[in-house]
């Protein structure tokens, strides 16, 4: 495939910086690249562009699809670690690509950039989540109550609220789930991102609707599919200790204790 070369006179200068100041480096991206509208086959793709290391690889995405190859097809919304849209394989790992520097994954070789595995490719860099999200609805990601509707707000101590403190930062990027080898193999797995927002609600003291969603995720596609590989810890941009989180749920199914 032939490879796209920008020059440092097409580029912008980043933020803080001059054409003349800023340490501009020549990186080359190496993008997967499918089109279904043009072939069955998926290719590699190699874009050279200059740019200030310090960039993120979302920031090298925007440059090659405004400045190169418009029909390059990504996902991102929010630029900040926030909405979870953008995760991709970046040199082989699942990362955020609003997250990740480049000068922190040595770009003196090809940055490789794929989509995330498990999901089928719709085009390029993005995929279909929509069996991510089917999993996510399963779990009923909302707190469920029995009637008895207090006169004031449901309140909760500091401890009560620590027991799911980390599994309330899931931002729904699907890192992990498409990082977890037995989704790989069997995409009828949960994953471990719907049972981190089981969990959310499972040990949230104010919710009433733990049984039911043990008896989800009891399900022969459920926790007891997790082989303990820690991918999905490793994978989370959001530090989300996911490993131990699917064990509390696994405990509390043999224990009923929540
Ligand atoms: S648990 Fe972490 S990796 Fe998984 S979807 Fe949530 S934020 Fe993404
Ligand atoms: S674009 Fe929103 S998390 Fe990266």
């Amino acid at each position: 495939m032939a490879t796209p070369v920008m020059d440092k006179s097409q580029s912008e200068p980043g933020a803080g910086g001059t054409a003349t100041d800023t340490p501009y480096i020549t990186a080359t991206f190496r993008i997967r690249r499918f089109n279904p509208e043009v072939s069955d086959e998926a290719t590699w793709e190699d874009f050279r562009i200059e740019i200030d290391p310090k960039e993120r690889v979302l920031d090298a995405l925007h440059k090659i699809k405004w400045e190169i190859d418009g029909t390059l097809t990504f996902r991102r919304s929010c630029a900040h670690g926030i909405c979870g849209s953008d995760a991709m394989r970046i040199n082989g790992r699942n990362r955020l690509a609003c997250k990740t520097l480049i000068k922190d994954i040595n770009p003196e070789k090809p940055i490789t950039v794929e989509p995330i595995k498990g999901l089928t490719v719709l085009k390029d860099l993005v995929v279909d989540m929509e069996p991510f999200f089917q999993a996510y609805r399963d779990v009923m990601p909302f707190l469920i109550t029995k009637g008895n509707e207090p006169t004031r707000e449901r309140l909760q101590s500091p401890e009560d609220r620590e027991r799911f403190d980390d599994t309330t930062k899931c931002i729904l990027c699907a890192a992990c789930t498409s990082a977890c080898p037995v989704f790989w193999n069997d995409g009828q797995y949960f994953g471990p991102a719907a049972i981190v927002n089981a969990h959310r609600f499972i040990f949230d003291s104010r919710d009433e609707g733990g049984e039911q969603r043990l008896e989800v995720l009891n399900d022969r596609e459920g926790v007891w599919r997790c082989r303990t590989v820690f991918n999905c810890t490793e994978a989370c941009p959001r530090g989300i200790e996911i490993t131990k989180a699917i064990q509390e749920v696994k405990r509390a199914l043999i224990t009923r204790r929540y």
